[in-house]
């Protein structure tokens, strides 16, 4: 995937963003930071991949994984934090945006809470903004890495960020959600275009239905998401988190090397109807 070099992944302590991590990890990055909320699944997430990693090669030493408990939300904690990354690797190369919360308001627009709406908001645009920020200016002041496929443009830097099918479509009763996923692309493609010449990409990956913790821990939301799959996703089925990394890895890596500012779906078809 032409991934050298060192990744920070926030929502890294479960779904998507641990099977970007690990993706990382086994596709050859020197280094992978871990950001979440939830500390103690961070630690176990971080072993589960050192061990992966070790036996895959032999028990030699391979990606280093460190961890950083962070609240997204919390402006002074992600400075401070991908800053700490910055300084432990010498370098960021790759940022994927993968922490995000998603909600129902029962009865829709008209009944949402301002509580819920701002939460939802808050995690997943603010958040998404306040590491793009400060990685952006990490990146831009970082020489460009040495890409291992030949005769391509070297990059400084690449994010890629988590919109979702929502950030194309509207889905009923996920007023907030659909709203920061549209405000993911629009922040993607503004910010793509202010450093596409200066060799820093950035991009935005749009999931489908995924068999994630956040889908799947509530077993009402799982049953009606199943039946809506059925009816709504032309392969009939949810996406593997793995198939999301995949994905991730693309954009992020030398092999997307002329796409900044895109919106990958990845959604089985579903927003091709
Ligand atoms: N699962 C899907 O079907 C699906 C579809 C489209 C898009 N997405 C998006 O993919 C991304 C990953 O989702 P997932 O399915 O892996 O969900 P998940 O619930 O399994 O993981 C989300 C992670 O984000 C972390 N997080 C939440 N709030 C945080 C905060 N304030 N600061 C730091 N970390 C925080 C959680 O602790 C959790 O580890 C999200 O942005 C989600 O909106 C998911």
């Amino acid at each position: 995937m032409d991934v050298p070099g060192f990744a920070l992944v926030t929502g890294a302590a479960s779904g998507i963003g641990k099977a970007c991590a690990l993706a990382f990890a086994k596709e050859g990055c020197a280094g992978v930071a871990l950001l979440d909320l939830n500390a103690d699944a961070l630690s176990s997430v971080r072993d589960e991949i050192q061990s992966i990693c070790s036996k895959a090669a032999n028990d030699k030493p391979t990606c280093r994984i460190e961890i950083f408990p962070t609240d997204v939300t919390n402006e002074e904690q992600v400075s401070a934090n991908v800053q700490a990354v910055a300084s432990l690797f010498g370098r960021i190369d790759y940022v994927v945006n993968a922490a995000g919360i998603a909600l129902k308001h029962a009865g829709g627009a008209a009944y949402a809470t301002s509580e819920s709406w701002k939460r939802v908001l808050d995690v997943n645009l603010n958040g998404t903004f306040y590491v793009l920020r400060e990685s952006a200016r990490i990146m831009l002041s970082q020489t460009p890495i040495v890409s291992s496929l030949t005769s391509r443009p070297l990059q400084r830097g690449s994010i890629v960020n988590f919109s979702s099918i929502q950030g194309v479509v509207g889905i009923t009763l996920s007023t907030a959600y659909t709203a920061s996923k549209h405000g993911i692309l629009g922040l993607t493609r503004s910010a793509s275009e202010d450093y596409a010449k200066d060799g820093l990409r950035i991009n935005a990956v749009c999931p489908g239905y995924t068999e994630t913790p956040m889908t799947t821990r509530n077993p009402d939301v799982l049953k009606a998401m199943e039946e809506r799959v059925q009816s709504a996703v032309p392969m009939q089925r949810m996406g593997r988190p793995e198939e999301i990394a995949d994905a991730v890895l693309y954009l992020a890596g030398g092999r997307s090397s002329f796409v900044t500012g895109s919106a990958l779906a990845v959604d089985g078809g579903y927003t091709s109807r």
